[in-house]
C-alpha cells in the first residue's frame, strides 16, 4: 500500500496540471471575467484571470496603440497623454501606430500587434464602420481590444471589451442648448455646421445631438453643411467658400475647435467680427479655443476629454487583474463660455 502512494500521487499532480494548461488558452476577449468585487459566481473556469497566469513580475505588458493622425489639437494631447501614460510606467512598453488618417493604415497597425502578440490593443477609430474582420482576429488570437475617443457600428460589442470616451450626442445638444439660451426660442438664426470626418462616430453623433435639438425651432436653420475634415485649414477654407456667397450667417457650429478657429481667420478676412457679428461654437476645450473665447473671438466651447491614456492603462490592468469592465467607461465633461472659460484658462492641460 505504502509502495502505491507515490505513483497515485504523481498521476493526481498530472492530470491537475494538464487541466491548468488546457485553461490557459480559452480567455476571451469580452465577457465572462469576474467581477470587480471577486463574488464567486458559477462561470466556467475558462476565462481571463481564472485560466490566465499573472504575468511574471519583471515581465512587461506590451499594448499596441493604432491612433488616427494627428489633424487637431486634440488629438496631440490625446496621443500625449498615452505616450505618458505608458511610457512612464516600466510595467508597460507602448507600440504606436500613427495611421495617418486611414483606416487601411489602421487595420495593418492592428494585424502587426497580433502577429506581434501584445497582450492588449487600444484602438481610436478613424471611421465608425469596417471593423469586423480585423477586430475578430484579434478576438480569435485572444487579444482584448478598447476602443479609445471613438465608438464602431452599433451591434459589435462583442468585438471589444469597454469603449472609452465621451457621450458626442450630449456634446451636439449641449452646442445647441447654448445657443438656444443665449438667441432665445422663436428666434430667426441661419447656422453653418462645419462637420467632422465623413463617417467619424464624433461627427456622426455631434450633428445628430445638435439637429435632433433644433428640430423643435423652426427659426434656428442649418443653412449649410459641410465637412472640414476636423482641421483649422480644411475649417477655414469651406468658411471662406461658402463667405462668398452668403454673409447672413448668425452662427458656426464647428464639430471641433480647430474647424472653429480655422472658420474665425476666414470670419476676419472677410471683414466681420467672429464672436459678435457671428456666434462660434466649438467642441474640445483645448486651451486656443479658450484663449479666443478670451479675446472675444469665439463664444463656447463643449468640452471633451482627450486624456485618456490612464483610463485605458487601467482598464488594461482590471482586465487583466480579471474584473468586469463597463461597457463603456464615459468621461466627464463641462461646457465653458463667458467668465467661466477666461477663468478655467490658466488651468487647463491641454
Ligand atoms: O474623436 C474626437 C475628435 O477627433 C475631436 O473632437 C477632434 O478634435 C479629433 O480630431
Amino acid at each position: 500500500m505504502n509502495r502505491k502512494k507515490p505513483f497515485f500521487m504523481t498521476m493526481l499532480a498530472t492530470i491537475m496540471l494538464v487541466g491548468l494548461i488546457a485553461g490557459c488558452g480559452n480567455n476571451s476577449n469580452n465577457g465572462g471575467n469576474k467581477p470587480a468585487s471577486g463574488n464567486a459566481t458559477n462561470e466556467p473556469k475558462t476565462e481571463n484571470a481564472a485560466t490566465e497566469a499573472p504575468p511574471a513580475a519583471d515581465k512587461k505588458l506590451v499594448v499596441g496603440f493604432a491612433q488616427i493622425g494627428a489633424e487637431s489639437g486634440w488629438r496631440d494631447a490625446e496621443t500625449d497623454s498615452v505616450k505618458a501614460t505608458f511610457g512612464e510606467d516600466p510595467g508597460f512598453e507602448l507600440k504606436f501606430s500613427d495611421a495617418q488618417q486611414k483606416q487601411e493604415n489602421q487595420i495593418k497597425a492592428i494585424r502587426t500587434f497580433i502577429a506581434q502578440k501584445v497582450d492588449a490593443i487600444g484602438l481610436a477609430p478613424v471611421v465608425e464602420s469596417g471593423w469586423e474582420t480585423v477586430l475578430k482576429e484579434a478576438k480569435d488570437a485572444n487579444i482584448p481590444v478598447f476602443l479609445l475617443d471613438r465608438g464602431i457600428t452599433k451591434g459589435n460589442e462583442d468585438l471589444y471589451v469597454s469603449f472609452i470616451g465621451s457621450d458626442f450626442i450630449l456634446e451636439g445638444q449641449n452646442a445647441a442648448k447654448w445657443m438656444i439660451e443665449e438667441f432665445g426660442t422663436g428666434a430667426q438664426v441661419n447656422i453653418v455646421q462645419l462637420e467632422g470626418t465623413v463617417g467619424a462616430s464624433a461627427a456622426n453623433d455631434r450633428k445628430k445631438g445638435f439637429e435632433d435639438a433644433i428640430a423643435g425651432e423652426a427659426g434656428y436653420k442649418i443653412v449649410y453643411s459641410q465637412t472640414g475634415e476636423f482641421t483649422r485649414a480644411k475649417g477655414k477654407e469651406v468658411m471662406e467658400a461658402y463667405l462668398k456667397k452668403d454673409k447672413n450667417i448668425q452662427v458656426v457650429y464647428a464639430h471641433n475647435d480647430d474647424m472653429a478657429l480655422g472658420a474665425i481667420q476666414a470670419i476676419e478676412e472677410a471683414g466681420l467680427k467672429p464672436g459678435t457679428d457671428i456666434k462660434i461654437i466649438g467642441v474640445d476645450g483645448i486651451k486656443a479655443a479658450f484663449e479666443a473665447i478670451a479675446e472675444g473671438k469665439m463664444n463656447v466651447t463643449v468640452e471633451c476629454n482627450p486624456l485618456l491614456g490612464p483610463q485605458l492603462k487601467q482598464a488594461i490592468l482590471d482586465y487583466k487583474a480579471g474584473a468586469t469592465l463597463e461597457k463603456w467607461i464615459k468621461s466627464d465633461e463641462d461646457v465653458y463660455f463667458g467668465q467661466k472659460a477666461i477663468d478655467a484658462l490658466p488651468n487647463r492641460k491641454y
